[in-house]
């Protein structure tokens, strides 16, 4: 049975678009025909960032709209088999497309597809058009006490929308932490917040570097693409610890503090 999953945070910049693009790419590549739908209407970004800007047609709006059919607005990302985007309008604003239309379009879709949206910054109208026809949601933060407040927020939200199947990703952690296995105090958040943590992914300038050449990053670097299968595994219900990438070599273990990250 497909599902539709909301990527949400309440703050802009936290990187919900960098993990749905990652996130719909890894569960492609795990063989799910897999559609992601931009919800940022009138500052659409996914495009860009999967290389597709020159090939979208039609969008979300149009097909609210009744300008064309939903399939016509599916365009394959062909850097991924299995992978197809719906963009938003770049034109247009938030409410041109309704709760209502969007309940309708994501069932649709769902029909075919792993649905996974990306919800714009703030928790308006936009957000809950966003969440509407989503029965999932991963909210991303980053471990400061400002994002974690507004995921709280966020959270409340989601569970008014009817979305209770809720879970945490945090974001910017300090990767050389990361990479010794410090994950505690991300640990601490999500029980903080009463989340099930479904991984935590390290600051990387590389990820902005994919953005603008229009690439999954998982698709160029190893270590990103293992990060994700996880999370997309514990998505799918796989109970794996947050355990560091591969082993400590006796240098890191030497070196490893217990200062949380
Ligand atoms: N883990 C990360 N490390 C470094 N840069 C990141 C990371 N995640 C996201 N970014 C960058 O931060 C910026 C905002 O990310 P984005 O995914 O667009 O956020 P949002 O969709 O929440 O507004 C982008 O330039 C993106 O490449
Ligand atoms: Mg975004």
């Amino acid at each position: 049975m497909n599902e539709a999953l909301l990527i949400t945070s309440g703050k802009g910049g936290v990187g919900k678009s960098t993990l749905a693009v990652n996130l719909a790419a890894t569960l492609a590549l795990m063989g799910h025909a897999v559609v992601l739908v931009d919800a940022d209407t009138g500052l659409r970004s996914l495009d860009m960032m999967l290389g597709l800007e020159n090939d979208v047609v039609y969008d979300l709006t149009d097909v609210a709209e009744g300008v064309c059919k939903l399939r016509q607005a599916i365009v394959p990302v062909p850097s991924v088999l299995g992978l197809r985007m719906v963009a938003a309008s770049a034109l247009r604003d938030t409410g041109s497309v309704s709760r209502g239309k969007m309940r309708e379009i994501i069932g649709e879709l769902k029909e075919r597809f792993y649905v996974v949206i990306d919800c714009p910054a703030g928790v308006d109208e936009g957000f809950r058009i966003a969440a509407s026809g989503a029965e999932r949601a991963i909210i991303v933060t980053q471990n400061d006490p400002v994002c974690a407040r507004d995921a709280e927020r966020v959270k409340g939200l989601l569970e008014r929308a009817g979305v209770t199947d809720v879970m945490l990703v945090v974001n910017h952690a300090r990767r050389e932490r990361l990479k010794r296995g410090e994950t505690s105090a991300c640990e601490r958040l999500a029980e903080r917040l009463d989340l099930p943590l479904l991984g935590v992914i390290g600051e990387n300038d590389a990820f902005r570097i994919a953005a603008q050449k229009g690439c999954p990053l998982v698709l160029k670097d190893k270590e990103t693409e293992q990060t994700f299968e996880a999370i997309a595994r514990r998505l799918q219900g796989e109970s794996l610890p947050l355990k560091p990438l591969g082993r400590l070599t006796l240098w890191q273990w030497l070196k490893k503090d217990y200062r949380d990250d």
